[in-house]
């Protein structure tokens, strides 16, 4: 039996009225909430990463700046989305402290490495493009301030996407082995970027629940078929080859059929045991090593004008 209040909270959802911030709501609707939330606002911080590495070798003073544009658009998304998850009742201090022990999740993707300027590509196409396609159907999320932070984040996700398009739509028109170095990217981030969007189904732990609360709108394997629709004809424009021998168009269900990503591996990078998870981390938490004497600053200089305020 569910409880009155509850019942009214969910009556709210399915009529579509979104819940703010002081409303009452189910504590595992708060947790769930506090859980997605500052995982994907880690990701995005911990995704200035791959990039940040090719700041300094961009191949052109334009693209140059472009990146460092989009590095900086990645902090920003960052930061509206600690300040969404603040408003369930968690500080930032909780989540930094989650992220540096290790306890909180961050997206599997930022746990590979940028070997070429043509991953910067990739990551523009494919894993902007999976965010997208995951972060579209988020506006309409029911918790009020998440859908609204969204809204400009899959605006400036749309120009990540785009230029990660541009800086590839280039190379392919290049030498022989500028096209090579494209089709290597592709190869390499093909299967991760399948699995950003989570388990299969079956294996999906929270998406019921968060379907039912309309925080999810779509399980992970939709997400992950459109975008495997949307990309491939993009990958055949480029000229390059998807690296699934299982690609095929089926026309009875109007999409791809593709292979099963190895899901040995995405749960080996989410246990923390990818190819770049200790260094990710190790840079997170040097980072914030680095600015506690500036914390501290800040904090005996905030104490001292209390102080003297109150004389
Ligand atoms: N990377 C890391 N962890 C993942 C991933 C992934 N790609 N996919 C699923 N997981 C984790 C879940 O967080 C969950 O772990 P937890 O219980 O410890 O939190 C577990 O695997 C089981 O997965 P699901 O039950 O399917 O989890 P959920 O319903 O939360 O769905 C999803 C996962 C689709 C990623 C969802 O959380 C979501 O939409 N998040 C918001 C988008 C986001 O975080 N994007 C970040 C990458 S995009 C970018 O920043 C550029």
């Amino acid at each position: 039996e569910m409880d009155p209040q509850e019942r009214v909270f969910q009556q709210r959802i399915d009529t579509g009225q979104k819940i703010e911030p002081k409303e009452w709501m189910p504590e595992a609707y708060r947790k769930t909430l506090i859980r997605q939330i500052s995982q994907h606002a880690h990701s995005e911080i911990v995704g200035q990463l791959p990039e940040g590495n090719w700041i300094t070798r961009a191949p052109t003073l334009e693209r140059k700046a472009i990146l460092l544009a989009k590095v900086q658009d990645e902090a920003g998304h960052g930061l509206y989305l600690y300040c969404a998850a603040e408003t369930l009742g968690i500080s930032r201090d909780q989540m930094y402290e989650q992220l540096h022990s290790g306890k909180a999740k961050y997206s599997s993707i930022f746990n590979y490495p940028t070997l070429s300027w043509a991953d910067i590509g990739a990551i523009g196409w494919l894993v902007d493009g999976a965010a997208i396609m995951n972060q579209v159907p988020l506006q309409r999320c029911s918790y009020g301030p998440y859908a609204r932070a969204m809204v400009r984040i899959c605006k400036e996700e749309s120009f990540h996407q785009r230029q990660g398009f541009d800086i590839l739509a280039k190379m392919v028109r290049g030498t022989p082995a500028q096209k090579e170095m494209v089709q290597d990217a592709l190869d390499r981030w093909w299967w991760p970027s399948l699995m950003m969007f989570g388990p299969s189904d079956d294996a999906s732990v929270h998406s019921a629940q968060s379907m039912a609360w309309k925080i999810k709108q779509n399980s992970n394997d939709e997400l992950r078929q459109k975008f495997v629709d949307q990309t491939v004809p993009q990958a055949e424009y480029l000229g390059l080859t998807v690296p699934d021998p299982d690609l095929k168009w089926n026309e009875e269900k109007g999409g791809y059929d593709f292979g099963e990503p190895d899901w040995s591996e995405f749960f080996e990078v989410i246990a923390g045991n990818g190819p770049c998870n200790a260094e990710r981390l190790g840079a997170r938490r040097k980072a914030w090593g680095d600015g506690t004497w500036f914390r501290d600053g800040l904090t005996a200089h905030a104490e001292k004008v209390a102080a003297r305020r109150a004389k």
